[in-house]
């Protein structure tokens, strides 16, 4: 029986759209869900396709051709080393296992070392896009063996998102790289949604703005500096109705839940020692956001501000939520790419920031065009310290930084929680800074716990008798 060139397990909605992603680059795919149910249906629904069902893990495997590329979609967590485990004695030395799921990076590092042993190919890809991504063309992020890289580089390159006729799909680096940079990405992106709900809070209950303006206005900042994927959906949502002709965001619960990459990108940051307080506090707010029952008995007992009537000048404003915005967004970015060049270093993977930067800008959730500035910035110097002090990002910062304080100082003052903003200029703040109060803090360490201090002028570690 003619050989497949590729097979796919797992048949949720990122594994069945990458199987007809893969088919409709002409390969011949073998497919495999743990529940037949789910593949029965699949088939049915796709029988003109060259998508081949197989109910029987040796079977699959079998079915592919030599070296076989086998690409695990299937949940992250012990349910792929079960799957691993499982199609092991089917393996043969040379073959390529990938896992394009949201597997943690560690988790990926151990299992490219067990792999490696048997001989087996182990590739850690995180895989960005949702379901239309993996349909039409996803970004891809692969870590690990960089010999089974070179086996599956032009499948990879053939079913991934293009920009500029270059496919968004790289090699990361060794083990967990690739894993890695897709959970800064997804820190990323809850940094994007948390800034642009920020905003939408500050148009509606500050400015009084209805559904429909707040649409106009992502619409035209979508058509500048912050143009991107998440601006897009943005504008849409706030256009949409029920069929009742009601808007479908008045409806939804003001409640947000996560799959964890955010908690896990949040965690690395302190063992990191790198701040990358925006996307955590993103992280919380989703927190914050499910303690419903919490806020309303909160809200009856505590106060916010009175508020007099305002004479806001709009337009005005809206321009500096949209520089807010902006710049907010490269704060973070400006953290999340500082995490990335901590991992590098500490992990030895000599990440190439302009090409991560670069295959962001199409089929992700978070392409934007201002990856196009970061990755030129990276293109520029390849061993850049923060973003936020190359000539572009410092420029639009020095720019912007006034609309970011007023945005804060107007939320505060308002009793609206701007968490993303507030950390943005804190940060900002910090960054810049070149005396910071941390003087006092050693002072009060040396007080307290004997741990003493460093002097501004004189080179060692000194003690005082405080008391
Ligand atoms: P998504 O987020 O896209 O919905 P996911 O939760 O990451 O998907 O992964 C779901 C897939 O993992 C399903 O194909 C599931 O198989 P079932 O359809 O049988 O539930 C698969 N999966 C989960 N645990 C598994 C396990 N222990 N062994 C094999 N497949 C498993």
């Amino acid at each position: 029986m003619l050989k497949k060139q590729v097979g796919v397990i797992g048949m949720a909605v990122m594994g069945y759209n990458l199987a007809l992603n893969i088919e409709s680059k002409g390969y011949l795919v073998s497919i495999f869900n743990r529940s037949h149910e789910k593949t029965k249906e699949i088939i049915s629904k796709n029988q003109e396709k060259k998508i081949f069902p197989y109910f029987n893990l040796k079977e699959f495997i079998f079915s592919l051709e030599k070296p076989r590329k086998v690409l695990l979609m299937i949940q992250a967590g012990c349910a792929i080393d079960n799957v691993i485990n499982s199609i092991l004695p089917y393996l043969e030395k040379g073959d390529v296992v990938i896992d394009g799921g949201n597997s943690f990076y560690q988790d990926t590092i151990i299992r490219n070392r067990y792999l490696e042993k048997k001989g087996i190919y182990f590739i850690g890809a995180g895989i960005s896009g949702g379901e239309e991504g993996a349909l039409k063309g996803p970004c891809i992020m692969p870590g690990g063996s960089r010999k089974g890289y070179f086996i599956i580089e032009s499948l990879f390159k053939n079913i991934s998102a293009k920009i500029n006729n270059q496919s968004c799909v790289d090699y990361i680096g060794e083990n967990g790289s690739g894993h890695y940079v897709k959970m800064i990405h997804n820190g990323i992106e809850y940094g994007d949604m948390q800034l642009i709900s920020e905003s939408y809070s500050f148009l509606k209950n500050i400015l009084n703005c209805n559904n429909i303006e707040i649409s106009n206005i992502f619409s035209d900042w979508n058509k500048g500096e912050l143009n991107s994927y998440l601006i897009e959906i943005t504008k849409n949502i706030f256009n949409k109705k029920d069929n009742k002709g009601n808007y479908i965001i008045d409806s939804i619960l003001d409640e947000a839940s996560s799959k964890g990459t955010g908690k896990w990108v949040s965690q690395n940051s302190l063992e990191l020692e790198e701040p990358l307080s925006l996307i955590t506090e993103s992280v919380f707010a989703r927190y914050i956001s499910n303690m419903k029952n919490q806020r309303i008995i909160a809200n009856k007992k505590l106060n916010g501000p009175y508020i007099k009537k305002n004479n806001f000048v709009k337009k005005e404003l809206i321009e500096k939520i949209r520089q807010a915005l902006y710049l907010g967004k490269i704060i973070s970015y400006a953290q999340g790419f500082s995490l990335l060049r901590k991992a590098s270093e500490k992990y030895n993977w000599k990440l190439n920031f302009q090409s991560i930067a670069s295959i962001f800008r199409s089929g992700c959730i978070i392409r934007a065009s201002l990856l196009d500035k970061i990755s030129e910035e990276y293109e520029n110097n390849k061993n850049l310290l923060n973003l936020l002090i190359t000539p572009y990002f410092s420029k639009i910062s020095n720019l912007y930084h006034i609309s970011l304080r007023d945005i804060v100082s107007l939320s505060v003052i308002h009793g609206i929680s701007v968490p993303a903003f507030c950390s943005a200029i804190s940060y900002y703040d910090g960054y810049r800074s070149i005396n910071s109060n941390a003087n006092l803090i050693q002072a009060q360490r040396d007080y307290f716990g004997s741990h003493t201090y460093k002097r501004i002028d004189q080179i060692g570690s000194f003690h005082t008798q405080w008391v």
